[in-house]
């Protein structure tokens, strides 16, 4: 008997591979494999979120206006022209089944957030991948990707899996070029632990037609786990983008956190002090067992392993894993030579360094 058949571009899709959470033998294994917040979660949030309980058996606001004024007031945005995601994987999905379709294509940098693809292939779309330089978004080389049937462009600033960021110039160089039929998901899930203003690019796009910024509460916010994100852009694609939105998609625990995440101002500050002087940590550290990190603007350091060093990085990753120790091997991103490690909390970095010395 054969049961239904999918669609036929569903089969071409490679599911999204998460960061490992288990190291066999280890009931708490130190975990530094989904660039997750080192802090953990600001207590302010975090009381938020238990104060909800009393709220279980209601739906939640389907606007999400309590959140929706907080951002506007917080990043001075027009509140109409924001749009909520369980997590901004939903608004990648959204955007994706609104603006492409069988035979139209995405563009995206050679090491893209594996999410994205899948959101445009489940569209029924192709994926076009724009070789980096240096394991950097190349603005030149997505421009000449773009295609007539192009019809949405991806780049995270900073990115994931590299750590990389390009200048926002280099951004408003790329948009500017880009034709204005092409949507422009510029995602932003990294941009405050890099150096440039994170906000930025909501005044640089302040009157683009064809530019959505996404934000997440995943990283800086320590939310991963609550599935809370957030876009800014044009009525005319946000109002697309909600007509297809299924309704409630932010929950109530979700949205109280998020509220009162965004007023901790000292839990973000210590988060981002934090990411930064561990990449920096991170960075000596590798550079001096003869590794090779790639510059990281984020809460997590990528480095390639030389074949010099006389280790694979799968080797390496799997001696670190028989030390209760989880990173990120990257060989579903094509960068097989090269592993991923979040800025866990000291100990946990410390508990890395005397493991990964061991190995080496
Ligand atoms: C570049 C990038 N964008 C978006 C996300 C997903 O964010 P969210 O948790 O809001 O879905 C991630 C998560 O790792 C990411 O690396």
């Amino acid at each position: 008997m054969s049961g239904p058949i999918p669609k036929a571009t569903i089969a071409g899709i490679e599911p999204y591979k998460p960061g490992k959470a288990k190291a066999e033998g280890f009931a708490k294994p130190i975990k530094l494999s989904a660039n997750e917040n080192a802090l953990g979660v600001s207590p302010r949030a975090a009381a938020a979120y238990r104060d909800a309980v009393g709220a279980l058996h209601q739906y939640p606001d389907p606007r999400s206006n309590t959140l929706r004024e907080a951002i506007a007031k917080k990043h001075d945005l027009d509140p109409a022209r924001l749009i909520f995601g369980t997590g901004s994987d939903e608004i990648f999905s959204m955007a994706c089944q609104a603006y492409l379709s069988p035979g139209e294509n995405m563009v995206q940098p050679q090491y893209a957030f594996a999410a994205w693809a899948i959101a445009a292939r489940a569209a029924g779309a192709d994926v076009i991948s724009a070789q980096e330089k240096d394991y950097a978004v190349d603005v030149d080389a997505m421009l000449a990707a773009v295609n007539d049937q192009t019809r949405v462009v991806f780049i995270a600033n900073p990115a994931n899996p590299t750590g990389t960021a390009i200048p926002i110039s280099e951004i408003k160089r790329f948009h500017e070029r880009l034709p204005e039929n092409v949507l422009f998901v510029y995602d932003c899930a990294y941009v405050e632990f890099g150096d440039e203003d994170g906000d930025a690019a909501f005044a640089m796009f302040a009157d683009a037609p064809n530019v959505i910024v996404t934000r997440t509460f995943s990283k800086l916010y320590g939310l991963a786990a609550l599935r809370v994100g957030w876009a800014y852009g044009p009525s005319a694609i946000i109002d697309v983008l909600n007509t297809i939105r299924l309704p409630f998609n932010v929950s109530v625990p979700g949205e109280a956190a998020a509220v009162a995440g965004l007023e901790d101002e000292e839990f973000v500050e210590a988060s981002i002090a934090h990411a930064k002087r561990g990449r920096g940590r991170l960075n000596q550290f590798l550079s001096g067992l003869g590794l090779d990190p790639i510059p990281s603007a984020t809460n997590f350091v990528t480095f390639r392993v030389p074949v010099k060093l006389g280790r694979s990085a799968g080797e390496i990753e799997a001696g670190l894993a028989a030390s209760g120790i989880i990173i990120r091997g990257l060989e579903n991103y094509g960068m097989p030579d090269c592993l991923r490690v979040t800025v866990g909390t000291d100990e946990e970095l410390s508990a890395f360094e005397l493991a990964l010395r061991g190995l080496l």
